[in-house]
């Protein structure tokens, strides 16, 4: 079961294969947009080349810069090394601890500085442990391992659905300024204060996670830096201090307690130690350094962040004016455009506030010289007194954080005219660094092909790719990324007969417009019909053991990868929505909850083993080949990989899949073959465990039922109660994906009959165009 194990020919992304060197890579990247396009991978997978490139190459400048330890002769020697390696790493952590504190009034602005450089990485947290809960992993031990670090890193359990880090964070920031934009907008990547170097840690993050069978070691030897150098704590340490120096309450009593600390600290020790276990002697000298050039690399990236973010802190005595700067920098990009003819000085505002031309210094000059401001008396300044009050044009577009700044500022004018503007044109003699603007240094970081030369080559190495290549591909996405816009036309083209059925087909919609009820009826009247089609043994004829064996092989495709129409939902643009965050639980129950021996495909491995049916490993070419099963028996199975691929375009279909998949078999279905396992003496763990998970009162059908009531009522609250049908279709034709489909001519007549009534036959815009 371990990953190490594997053919490590077949562990080499398609970019890295000699044929791939054909592909051009034309479009220099900044930092920023390689994070916003690792957000979006599902979209942007052509930055993967580039971004396995920087994650290899600081793992390479690590393991050479840094004098590795000698290799251990044995595993003892191994684990104490290990030991003492973490004893130093967090003795460095006090070098990182709470860099911001200074005076009151100092504290105040680097406090706030840190938290704006450190959000591109708050909000990804925990990113770099995503990747093991992919199907190629998660059933192995590194799997379960990176599975239950990476939960209780994002705090994803079940008694705690709406309390995590990220969300403590957001929830600083709005009372700070203003409610934050979603992770993964154009708008929130854009956002003009972030400084193109607080970038790259994330990116790293983020890019080493997109390859976690490549880089599974380096990813636990990072977890290790991580938890060990007190990060997990820092993130905590930050909002805790926000809140003090803005007089704010804390958002919550257990942000980043200890217990939970001290958790994460011994949850990667302990997995760092039983990887070095499963290793074992033999191959300890392959999985020592990899771990600890992670560890080094982790320490690394850190380390530069931290300088970076460190050299422009603000310094020196109190400086309003730089706070006012700051926070206008911040306020510019939503303020600019309202301004209309208004002047301040002798330039437009909306001029002075643009993004290219912002000019802190000049407009602070100009507002001081307004009617707006009475240098140092703000109870008196109509900027305050009437402009944000009500009535006022700039009503609610400060926060109080924001008003008292302001105010600290008028107050800090000189009164006296004359002193005034000297005053303003030199600064107050601070030695704090603006925040960088936009037009400064856009530092590239490489190149990436264009999506339209990715796709055309694409298509052309995939063409007629048969059903089981396609699985193969997809259970081993992390090397073949490359099949994206193929796994985007099959699932497209499955769904599309699903919806060409919708009313007259199997299992049709129960409502044509979205109703709760009707959504909850049939949930009940399905499981109750499935309950009531039970019978007992002497009630049915027996089914022949070869038959029963036979049935139980062609199912290996589909259980093997059990839980895999969820695994994109593990991505940090997911996992902190409420809905993902139902869907996670169900994921993490499917995969044991990171204990391979609870996880669903190695209990169905058992129960074939105990059939005498020893299956390849389900990345292998040989499962894919597998003469025992038929092509018919990848068409489910693949479509969950499909679709599983594009967690938020396809989030409606995964929904109401989820719901099929997770109904299917409770009750009289999974009795029945309980019965029937006993009768040959088989393990019948497999059909109880699910017959229980299952469950429609509080197990895993009531949760597909519930994320999608909520996920409609999402939507109604953005959209209106009048715009939810089309969606609500598009959940049933997830929930009708998994049946036998309508074929070639049926689906024309349906696209021609579409037509004839104006409407359009695509279910959702393409990501990859033909
Ligand atoms: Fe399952
Ligand atoms: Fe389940």
């Amino acid at each position: 079961m371990s990953t190490l194990e594997h053919n490590p020919r077949v562990r080499t992304p398609w970019f890295r294969r000699q044929e791939a060197s054909t592909l051009p890579r034309s479009t220099r990247v900044s930092p920023r947009q390689i994070y916003y396009d690792m957000l979006n991978i599902e979209e942007h997978p052509e930055v993967l080349p580039l971004a396995y490139d920087l994650v290899a190459k600081r793992l390479d400048v690590a393991a050479i810069t840094n004098n590795l330890l000698a290799l251990p002769a044995s595993l003892s020697e191994a684990t104490d090394s290990l030991s003492e390696v973490l004893i130093r790493l967090t003795a460095s952590s006090s070098r990182f601890c709470r860099p911001w504190q200074a005076t009151e009034d100092l504290t105040r602005r680097r406090v706030m500085h840190y938290f704006m450089q450190y959000l591109p990485t708050a909000l990804v947290d925990g990113c770099w442990l995503q990747g093991g809960l992919r199907v190629s992993t998660s059933h192995t031990h590194e799997g379960g391992l990176l599975t239950g670090l990476y939960r209780h890193q994002v705090r994803a359990f079940v008694a705690d659905p709406g309390r995590h880090f990220v969300g403590d964070y957001r929830r600083v920031y709005a009372r700070v300024a203003a409610p934050l934009e979603e992770l993964s907008s154009r708008s929130f990547v854009d956002r003009v204060e972030f400084r193109e170097t607080s970038f790259l840690l994330p990116i790293f993050l983020l890019g080493i996670a997109q390859f976690t069978r490549t880089f599974c070691a380096e990813i636990l030897g990072l977890n290790l830096a991580w938890q060990f150098m007190g990060l997990s704590a820092w993130g905590p340490d930050l909002i805790r201090d926000v809140c003090a120096s803005y007089a704010l309450s804390l958002p919550v009593d257990d942000l980043g307690t200890r217990d939970h600390l001290d958790k994460s600290r011994t949850m990667a020790r302990e997995a760092a130690f039983q990887f070095l276990k499963d290793a074992n002697e033999s191959m300890l000298a392959d999985a020592w350094p990899r771990l600890l050039r992670g560890i080094h690399a982790g320490v690394e990236i850190w380390a530069e962040w931290f300088e970076r973010t460190s050299e422009t802190s603000p310094g020196g005595p109190p400086d309003p004016r730089q706070e006012m700067i700051d926070m206008l920098l911040r306020k510019a990009p939503y303020a600019c455009g309202y301004h209309a003819d208004k002047y301040l000085g002798t330039k437009r505002i909306d001029e002075l506030l643009a993004q290219n031309t912002f000019d802190g210094p000049a407009l602070l000059a100009d507002l001081a010289e307004s009617p707006w401001v009475k240098p140092g008396d703000p109870d008196r300044s109509a900027l305050l007194k009437r402009l944000i009050t009500f009535g006022g044009p700039m009503l609610s577009v400060f926060s109080a954080v924001e008003v008292q700044i302001i105010k600290n500022w008028i107050t800090s004018l000189p009164q006296d005219a004359q002193s005034f503007g000297s005053k303003v044109d030199g600064a107050s003699g601070s030695q704090s660094l603006p925040i960088e603007s936009r037009t400064k240094v856009e530092e590239n970081l490489g190149s990436i092909s264009t999506a339209a030369d990715f796709r055309r080559r694409s298509e052309v190495v995939y063409q007629g790719c048969k059903i089981r290549e396609l699985y193969h591909y997809l259970v081993n996405v992390e090397f073949h990324s490359d099949i994206l816009p193929l796994a985007e036309n099959f699932a497209r083209d499955r769904l599309e007969r699903s919806m060409a059925m919708l009313w007259k087909g199997a299992r049709p919609i129960p409502s044509r417009r979205y109703d709760p009820s009707a959504l909850e009826q049939w949930v009940h009247k399905k499981h109750r019909e499935q309950l009531e089609s039970y019978r007992r043994p002497d009630e049915r004829p027996d089914v022949p053991k070869g038959a029963f064996i036979e049935a139980t092989v062609q199912l290996a495709p589909l259980i093997l990868v059990d839980g895999g129409w969820l695994q994109g939902v593990a991505s940090p643009a997911v996992i902190h929505t409420t809905v993902g965050r139902m869907l996670f639980h169900v994921l993490v129950e499917e995969l044991g909850e990171g204990k391979p021996r609870e996880h669903h495909a190695n209990v169905y491995r058992e129960l074939l083993a105990a059939m005498g049916v020893d299956a390849p490993p389900v990345d292998s070419w040989d499962f894919a080949r597998w003469s025992r099963l038929n092509d018919s028996s990848f068409e489910v199975p693949t479509l969950w990989l499909s679709i599983s691929c594009f967690p938020r375009h396809f989030l409606p279909e995964i929904l109401g899949l989820n719901l099929a998949v997770e109904l299917a078999g409770v009750g009289g279905p999974y009795m029945e073959a309980r019965d029937t396992l006993r009768r040959f003496r088989y393990p019948s763990l497999f059909v109880d465990l699910h017959n229980a998970a299952d469950n429609v009162s509080a197990g895993h059908s009531a949760w597909a039922m519930n994320a999608i009531r909520r996920y409609m009522d999402e939507m109604a609250e953005r959209d209106g109660p009048h715009n939810l049908d089309r969606t609500w279709h598009r959940v049933w034709a997830g929930v009708r994906a998994t049946l036998p489909q309508i074929g070639r001519f049926r689906l024309l007549a349906h696209r021609l009959g579409r037509r004839l009534f104006g409407e359009d036959t695509t279910l959702v815009p393409r990501i990859f165009p033909a």
